[in-house]
């Protein structure tokens, strides 16, 4: 059933795409199906093909060697380290699909399953998209923490709405969070501070920057960013227990 409705919907899509000069640059025989059934049809086998194109955002000669307009395309050919690695992805999907989740427990009765797809793991890009979190270590590492703040406004800007990332303020709290652990209060703050851009009624960032603030010494700056968090939401467990630290500290030089 399912592997029907998504035949038809590859079928639309080929319908859709395709366009006329390309099929016409597709062979009727096809020499070097490893994995594939070697009897599929010519529209089984391109909307299939699409359906892989589609999951990684990307045009047939990004695994076969040829042209962008596919003319005197080598389809067969096995060049191309990705066509490669392709075959033991569609491995990979149809073990998952085949063995690992064929007879899972049933936690809702009569609920719909799913398939793992190129898609589930690629959405839409060549690899897969780390979670940003750990997309924002990396460019970190290479080019500080200002650079990474940087590299998270492209981002943003490429992505937003597409579901590729996590742009909530959660996940760059979760950053801010990795930079305390690892000893950065300064780089965790204008972390936050980059959340606040985009987010600026966050309370939950704001008690996190007091927090901050009371961590490194500095209770007038935390006692105001715990007030921002109230003012925006007066229940907000996070500052309301950040300002009971602060009620509880005794009053040093001035603080
Ligand atoms: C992500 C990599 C990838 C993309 C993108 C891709 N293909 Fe393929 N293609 C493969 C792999 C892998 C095979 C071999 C499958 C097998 O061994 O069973 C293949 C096989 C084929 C074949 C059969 C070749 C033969 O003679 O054995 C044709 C034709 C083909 N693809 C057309 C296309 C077209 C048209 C597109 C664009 C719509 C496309 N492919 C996009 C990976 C890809
Ligand atoms: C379970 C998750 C998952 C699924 C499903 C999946 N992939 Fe991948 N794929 C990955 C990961 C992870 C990488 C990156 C591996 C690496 O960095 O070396 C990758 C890398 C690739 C690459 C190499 C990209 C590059 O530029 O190096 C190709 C091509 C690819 N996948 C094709 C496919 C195709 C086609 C499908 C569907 C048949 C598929 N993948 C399904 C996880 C998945």
């Amino acid at each position: 059933m399912i592997a029907r409705l998504s035949l038809a919907v590859c079928a639309g899509l080929v319908l859709l795409l395709l366009p006329i000069t390309g099929e016409a640059q597709i062979p009727d025989e096809f020499t070097n199906l490893k994995l594939l059934d070697p009897e599929i049809s010519k529209g089984q086998l391109v909307g299939t093909m699409r359906d892989w194109a589609g999951g990684l955002g990307v045009r047939c000669n990004h695994c076969h060697v040829g042209p962008d307009d596919l003319v005197g395309m080598d389809f067969a050919s096995d060049e191309k380290a990705t066509k490669r690695t392709a075959r033991r992805m569609l491995e990979m999907a149809r073990r998952i699909n085949g063995e690992l989740l064929a007879d899972l427990p049933v936690v809702e009765e009569g609920a719909q399953h799913q398939v793992v797809s190129c898609y589930t793991c690629h959405r839409g890009r060549s690899k897969p998209p780390r979670n940003i979190v750990v997309e924002l270590g990396a460019i970190a590492e290479a080019d500080g923490v200002d650079g990474a703040l940087e590299a998270y406004d492209s981002l943003r800007e490429e992505h937003y709405g597409s579901g590729v990332y996590d742009f909530r303020p959660s996940a760059l709290a979760q950053a801010a969070s990795h930079l305390m652990q690892a000893g950065q209060p300064a780089d965790a703050l204008k972390t936050l501070e980059k959340s606040l851009e985009h987010h600026p009624d966050e309370a939950d960032t704001h008690a996190m920057i007091g927090f901050i603030h009371l961590q490194t010494g500095d209770p007038g700056a935390a006692l105001a960013a715990i007030e921002r968090a109230l003012a925006i939401d007066p229940g907000n467990r996070g500052a309301l227990r950040a300002k009971a630290m602060i009620e509880a500290t005794p009053p040093s030089d001035g603080g």
